[in-house]
């Protein structure tokens, strides 16, 4: 299994590379690629620790040899916000390094599952799925959009609040990767009563959870830790879905069956060429339907943004 991290020195990178680093199967390669000067060093740094991943370097221009042979290409490479901004402050220029690493994915490794992390993630994954098909390789079975973030908040906080193992509880999250579009299903977590009132304060904190982050690093980025955390987890799970291990589920954006919107994300089972299968959603609440419905008009404005990114 070759895993290739692009934007490897990031704050994002860095965390993700040493989770990959010490959780990968036996024998696995990481191939680490960045255009930051630091990157032999953060690479060297990692190469000290005594696992069977094989670790490849591939700083600065090379990213054709760091990409051959990839399984998995995870893309975390771009900027964070600042107090202020929203996700979609960065689209200007995470687009362009977006389109720009798809190319070089498109015609190096086609058939490799990709995973992104950069934001604004709504309208980032539509880019890459606009230029995959442009080059007439799109498959929407192996582009994702990387929400797993949701997911671990949602779980983390119901279990404090509720006073639980946080391994134990699952939240599905589905939309989008920003504020009003990120909603928590509640209601489908197992053996949990909520009251209406902790329903809405857990549903606001999950949706703002982001800027907690950003006010908090006053000014010096966005979550990196636990983002590299809930990617490290996405691309395990991926990874088990290639190996053929059944029932692997995640929640995770990508271009659906177009129910709510053409890109969703909601819970999948992954396989060996990515989606399996997109699993239907449960009956949602009248307060979850009523937040569902109220997201559609914005997630759909930035999926059209994502579309028409190319054209401007
Ligand atoms: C977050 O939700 C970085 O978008 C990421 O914190």
């Amino acid at each position: 299994m070759k895993v290739t991290v692009i934007g490897a020195a990031g704050g994002i990178g860095q965390a993700l590379a040493l989770l990959l680093k010490i959780q990968l199967p036996v024998g696995s390669i990481l191939s680490l690629y960045d255009i930051a000067p630091i990157t032999p060093g953060v690479i060297m740094d990692l190469s000290h620790i005594p696992t069977t991943v094989k670790i490849e370097n591939f700083s600065n221009k090379d990213i054709i040899s760091a990409l051959q042979n990839s399984d998995i290409v995870i893309i975390s490479a771009g900027i964070a916000r600042k107090p202020g901004m929203e996700r979609s402050d960065l689209l200007d220029v995470n687009g362009k390094i977006i389109l720009n690493l798809i190319k070089h994915i498109a015609y190096t490794v086609p058939k490799a599952l990709i995973g992104i992390i950069t934001n604004p993630i709504n309208t980032t994954v539509v880019i890459a799925a606009e230029m995959l098909k442009k080059i007439g390789v799109y498959d929407k079975r192996r582009l994702f959009g990387i929400s797993t973030l949701d997911v671990i908040r949602a779980n983390t906080f119901v279990a404090e609040l509720k006073n639980k193992q946080p391994n134990d509880i699952n939240v599905p999250v589905i939309g989008g990767h920003s504020g009003i579009t990120i909603l928590p299903l509640l209601s489908h977590v197992k053996n949990i009563n909520f009251t209406e009132k902790e329903i809405i304060n857990l549903t606001k904190r999950i949706q703002n959870a982001g800027n907690e982050i950003v006010a908090a690093k006053v000014g010096n980025g966005s979550a990196t830790l636990s983002m590299a955390y809930a990617a490290a987890r996405f691309v395990l799970s991926l990874i088990n879905g290639l190996q053929g291990i059944l029932n692997i589920v995640e929640c995770a954006y990508v271009e659906g069956d177009g129910k709510y919107t053409r890109f969703f994300s909601q819970p999948l089972i992954l396989g060996k060429n990515g989606v399996e299968k997109i699993e239907p959603l449960k009956l949602l609440s009248i307060f979850e339907s009523q937040l569902l419905y109220s997201m559609l008009t914005t997630l759909k404005k930035d999926i059209i943004q994502g579309e028409e990114f190319m054209l401007k």
